[in-house]
């Protein structure tokens, strides 16, 4: 990824392309901007016909003449009732051009932010959880929301006055040079100078902004942070510190924009400053020709009201440059979130497979976070299908990120972790995952009904299939408890229910998907013994014939696993195959059966 330097060009040429399946619309609003010219034009031309053929007697203006009929021109009073129709049609059709133009600046903006949205959160949920890890879920929502609509400034309200403003400067600059040549030249001069002091600006402006959505995402990460803790933060009685933090990162962000500020007004200044000198100068030699009687004192008063209106689109050009600066720092914001590599890519003839038998084989794997020292080391071990894995290890042996590892999460960093023979990487994703059901310690439900979680993972199943889940799962009957059953929702991640409550309506989950493998980190780490029974019992029907990886540190969740994994410092430091014996030789068991790892002599496990 490139870093600091996205080039305008590069940024406007994406923005450009992005918008390309509007360029219709963007097409139909320019138009409009344009048909406004020749409006605001014809304005004053009621007025000057009233006063000049209904009062006094000039004849029409041509154009008018020829397109009117005869009767028009006759008397007074037909022509002021000429003067009084334009009058009307004219402000009837520019009220309708202002109009047409925000219903299409509308629809067009909202198209292009929505289409774009979706396609940074369509992306972002690919990007491999290294990523999220790393950069924190705020910055993806600040991104997503807060800097995708500015594609809507830049394209609607950034570049198409941009471009109408071009084209009546050049409009003016030849009418100008009609009269004359030398004053037009004088007065236009200035543009070079406008374009410096519009660069040197343009870039100080642009790193502001680019500091201050910083800034702001951590306003925003304070805020989700705090939310999703609250209890935590209650618990310790920590509202003030949580407010003074956001109140530091606020005060930083209202630092920022009065930077910006500042900067604006300094280049406001520079920009009149620049333009105010340029009309002296066309002043001084204006004045000069005229001593000199090359030029009529007439002329030179129409030029110098031409040169106050051609200043107009210079200075707009000018001030939507600054005024894009956010917009731009905001797309380049989104355009990078699209320019993260995946990590975790699909490979262009990956295999498909419908459902594996379900055999794993470690190959000399070894896997680090990036950036960071090995968390495994040169794990090779075979799994044949159906086999029940126990894996046990002190807490940060690396026992979650070994099994992260299987649905691909992460890829390993050395060696390969292989499903039936073949490497993981090798398939395509859906399908590799579609392989496995996990089971965590926290589970994780989403804000519906207890039915729709249970569907998760199948969001076809019907009812029946979700009440036999449910039963499988030991689920049922609390479920049918409720009052309203299936249908009840639950609160955002399911704070409504009770912890165990929620690991069986996750192991449901794993039932209704019934994947050949089954994953399950300390599935009963979080519930007390009884439910942990229940538990159990479910855990037993729902590993029958299938694949299983287990975490755990509790003996009851372990006894009937067919292997035993030590995991020690990222090694495989030993396989027990006779479980029964394995648990008591290395486990000292407290009063609640949780298996307590002996201190391991001190030569390091992992050399070998
Ligand atoms: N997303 C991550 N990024 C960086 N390091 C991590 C990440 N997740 C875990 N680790 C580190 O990897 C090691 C193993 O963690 P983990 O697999 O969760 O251990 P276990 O599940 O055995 O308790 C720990 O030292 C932990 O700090
Ligand atoms: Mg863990």
């Amino acid at each position: 990824m490139t870093n600091n330097t996205y080039s305008d060009f590069r940024l406007y040429k994406r923005l450009l392309l992005q918008a390309r399946p509007y360029r219709l619309h963007i097409a139909g609003i320019m138009v409009l901007n344009l048909v406004l010219i020749p409006l605001t034009l014809l304005t004053p031309l009621p007025l000057k016909i009233a006063v000049d053929s209904a009062i006094g007697s000039q004849p029409l203006p041509r154009f008018l003449d020829i397109i009117t009929p005869d009767v028009f021109s006759r008397s007074p009073t037909s022509v002021l009732l000429l003067a009084i129709c334009l009058l009307v049609i004219i402000t009837l059709l520019l009220y309708l051009r202002g109009f047409g133009s925000s219903l299409l600046e509308t629809y067009t903006g909202e198209k292009l932010v929505l289409s774009f949205r979706a396609e940074l959160f369509r992306y972002v949920q690919r990007l491999s959880l290294s990523y999220h890890d790393k950069t924190g879920t705020s910055d993806s929502t600040y991104r997503i929301q807060y800097d995708a609509p500015s594609i809507q400034w830049v394209a609607v309200q950034g570049i198409i006055p941009f471009i109408t403003s071009l084209f009546s400067l050049v409009g003016m600059i030849y009418v100008t040079a009609l009269i004359d040549l030398q004053l037009a030249t004088v007065a236009l001069a200035v543009s070079p100078v406008l374009f410096l002091i519009t660069q040197v600006f343009r870039h100080r402006i642009r790193r502001e902004w680019s500091s201050i959505k910083k800034v702001e995402t951590r306003v925003l990460s304070v805020v989700q942070e705090v939310m999703s803790a609250l209890r935590i933060v209650k618990a310790f009685g920590q509202e003030d510190r949580e407010e003074d933090r956001f109140l530091r990162h606020s005060h930083d962000s209202v630092k920022g924009q009065m930077r910006i500020a500042f900067i604006r007004g300094e280049f406001d200044v520079l920009i009149g400053l620049t333009i105010a000198l340029g009309t002296a100068a066309a002043l001084f030699i204006g004045v000069r020709h005229v001593q000199a009687g090359v030029l009529t004192l007439g002329n030179l008063l129409m030029v110098m009201a031409y040169l106050a209106q051609l200043y107009g689109p210079l200075q707009t050009i000018s001030r939507k440059v600054g005024d894009l600066q956010a917009s731009l720092a905001s797309a380049e914001r989104a355009f990078r979130l699209l320019d993260e590599t995946q990590d975790v890519v699909e490979k262009n003839n990956a295999r498909t497979l419908s459902r594996a038998a379900g055999g794993i084989a470690f190959k000399d794997m070894s896997f680090a976070y990036p950036d960071r020292p090995p968390v495994l080391r040169n794990i090779s071990y075979d799994v044949s299908p159906g086999t029940r894995v126990g894996i046990v290890g002190a807490t940060g042996a690396g026992k979650t990120t070994l099994i992260s590892l299987l649905t691909r999460f992460y890829d390993p960093t050395e060696g390969s972790i292989q499903l039936d023979g073949t490497d993981l990487r090798d398939y395509k994703l859906k399908d590799l995952r579609a392989q496995f059901a996990i089971v965590l310690q926290e589970p994780v439900l989403f804000s519906t009904t207890i039915a729709e979680n249970i569907a998760y993972g199948r969001p076809d199943a019907g009812p029946e299939d979700i009440v036999e889940a449910a039963k499988l799962a030991g689920a049922h009957d609390f479920i049918t408890a409720l009052p309203d059953g299936y249908e009840t929702q639950v609160g955002e991640r399911g704070m409504t229910l009770s912890g165990g409550e929620r690991q069986r309506i996750a192991l449901a989950r794993a039932f209704l998907k019934d994947a050949p493998i089954l994953i399950l980190d300390e599935p009963t780490s979080s519930v007390d013994i009884k439910t942990e029974a229940v538990i159990i019992e479910a855990l037993e029907r729902l590993m029958h014939e299938r694949t299983t990886f287990i975490i755990s540190h509790r003996l009851s969740t372990l006894a009937n696993c067919d292997v035993l994994l030590l995991i020690e410092d990222g090694c495989l430091a030993a396989v027990y195959s006779d479980v029964a014996t394995a648990l008591k030789e290395f486990a000292a068991f407290d009063n609640e059966g949780r298996i307590t790892l002996l201190e391991t002599t001190d030569a390091p496990a992992c050399d070998n």
